[in-house]
């Protein structure tokens, strides 16, 4: 490279060239009773912001415009102490319990049917979880009759005389969390774990066959079961469920932003891995049908994670994990939803862990809501990223990272939606101090315009947003550029996330 000159880049799109189907349900989020997710966050009665309901008003406003298809609920490490019935009915005869999971006072305020509320509010799937630790098969059952059954028996019953006499018609299952996890109530060996959640999903079934089943996978990849736990749990209930979970938290605790900033890397390697599992358990079983990936926690979490982080000392609502996020944490974040796009072949649902204020990208005070960094990349992708992900080949100069050996500065996606008429790239620059410049080549159909390209990008990885500071780190609307035949070129300065939306 001469002096002056700028390195460069060229990534090559073809409508022809594609992945599959992105999902709508990549873009979904996870809220459990743990911290301030449920109570202070999404549901405060006591808010100058509360509805008549309790939900917060500016806080269901800044979750619609995230655009989450889908929310799990309600955990995580909780759900496995969780007794439904607690949560339903009369509110002052609710039972105060000790969440042993998060060492924190559970009021049962909120419950399955508030959350069906907060569902309907921001116009989203629900995804219920069902106790696999604590929990019976038999409750698990009633949970999907109570949820799903007409009135005439007793569950479905039960929730007419609580004041829903329609069915909720709650489509998406989780078979438990984290079973594979010493920490978790009640945890199981895969080969326990696969029967009873074989059997729990046969009885769920007959109360309602349209419903979708996830499988708890590995808590991560680095747990030592992994990824024999998942070929146990799927031999076994292969022909049971549409899903197998995946958990992922990224971190930068040893402050090596460089291979942080690659993580995408190790992201594609535990899809690959578990896109294999699949492929295998699919051939022994001899099965005609497929199982999907469900990405249902991921995100960054490494700062906040002291003890008194994770143990809420018998309080209510205690700040657990508050993590505050940065700019390296955004660029992460967009990264994995690029990998979301490169591999939408085979993850069909994606949940944020978490949505609001435990690990999450909104914070609430008693009368402000504060969007943390990571908050762009999930509304941009969420709200631009549709149709067909394509296979998009990119040229892009190498960096040295001390985990991952070389790899490209540049990490790509890109969606192509027909039906739409639009399409979206989706660029991270890795660099932490040179400008790229990019050209985009359409080797098929090109698009008639860029229509808009939105930046988040800064100088400081370690930069955050703040009550004082909140638009510290926002995406400015760059100037489009013009297409010249099938080309354009673009600057992508350093540690950037780039978003182009483009008009067919
Ligand atoms: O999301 C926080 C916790 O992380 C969840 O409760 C658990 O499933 C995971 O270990």
């Amino acid at each position: 490279m001469q002096s002056g000159q700028l390195p460069k880049a060229k990534i090559y799109l073809d409508t022809n060239r594609t992945i599959g189907t992105i999902s709508p349900l990549v873009f979904s989020g996870f809220i459990e009773h743990m911290g301030r997710a449920v109570y202070e966050g999404i549901y405060d009665p006591s808010s100058p912001h509360a509805g008549t309901n309790g939900l917060r008003a500016d806080v269901l406003a800044a979750l619609r415009e995230l655009n989450y298809r889908a929310i799990r609920y309600p955990g995580g490490n909780f759900l496995s102490g969780y007794r439904w019935l607690d949560g339903v009915g009369p509110r002052d005869r609710r039972p105060r319990r000790r969440d042993l999971a998060w060492q924190s006072v559970e009021t049962n305020q909120f419950g399955t049917n508030e959350f069906m509320e907060f569902c309907k509010a921001i116009n989203a799937e629900p995804m219920l979880g069902v106790n696999m630790g604590t929990g019976t098969i038999q409750e698990a059952a009633d949970l999907v009759e109570y949820c799903n059954a007409p009135p005439g028996t007793l569950y479905a019953d039960l929730r007419a005389q609580h004041g829903y006499p329609e069915p909720h018609g709650v489509k998406y299952w989780c078979l438990g969390n984290e079973m594979d996890g010493p920490w978790q109530i009640g945890h199981l060996d895969a080969a326990a774990y696969g029967a009873k959640a074989r059997e729990a999903a046969k009885m769920m079934r007959w109360h309602d066959p349209s419903i979708q089943l996830v499988l708890c996978g590995s808590s991560g990849c680095m747990m030592p079961t992994y990824p024999e736990w998942d070929r146990i749990a799927l031999e076994l209930c292969w022909e049971q469920v549409d899903y197998h979970s995946m958990h992922y938290y990224a971190s930068n605790s040893d402050g090596d932003t460089d291979s942080y900033l690659a993580l995408s890397v190790e992201f594609e390697n535990f899809v690959d891995t578990l896109t294999g599992v699949l492929r295998y358990v699919k051939a022994k079983n001899r099965s005609q049908k497929d199982v999907y990936l469900s990405w249902d926690e991921w995100n960054v979490w490494y700062k906040a994670t002291a003890p008194s982080d994770l143990q809420g000392g018998w309080a209510e609502a205690p700040h657990l994990s508050e993590e505050v996020y940065n700019l390296e944490d955004a660029l992460v974040v967009a990264q994995w939803m690029n990998v979301f796009l490169r591999r939408a072949d085979v993850i069909k649902i994606a949940c944020l862990a978490q949505a609001v204020n435990t690990i999450s990208p909104i914070h609430t005070t008693r009368d402000a809501v504060l969007k943390h960094t990571t908050y762009y990349p999930i509304m941009l992708f969420s709200r631009l990223a549709s149709g067909l992900a394509l296979d998009v080949a990119v040229k892009s100069p190498l960096y040295q990272t001390q985990k991952f050996g070389d790899k490209p500065l540049l990490d790509v996606s890109a969606s192509y939606d027909e039906e739409r008429g639009t399409g979206g790239v989706f660029i991270v620059n890795r660099s932490r101090t040179e400008s790229i410049e990019a050209e985009l080549v359409w080797q098929a159909l090109a698009p008639r315009q860029i229509n808009a390209v939105y930046q988040l990008a800064g100088d400081d990885p370690k930069a955050f947003n703040s009550l004082d500071n909140p638009n510290r780190i926002v995406p400015v609307s760059v100037n489009p550029p013009v297409m010249d035949d099938k080309h354009v070129s673009l600057l992508l300065p350093p540690l950037s996330f780039t978003v182009l939306e483009t008009r067919l």
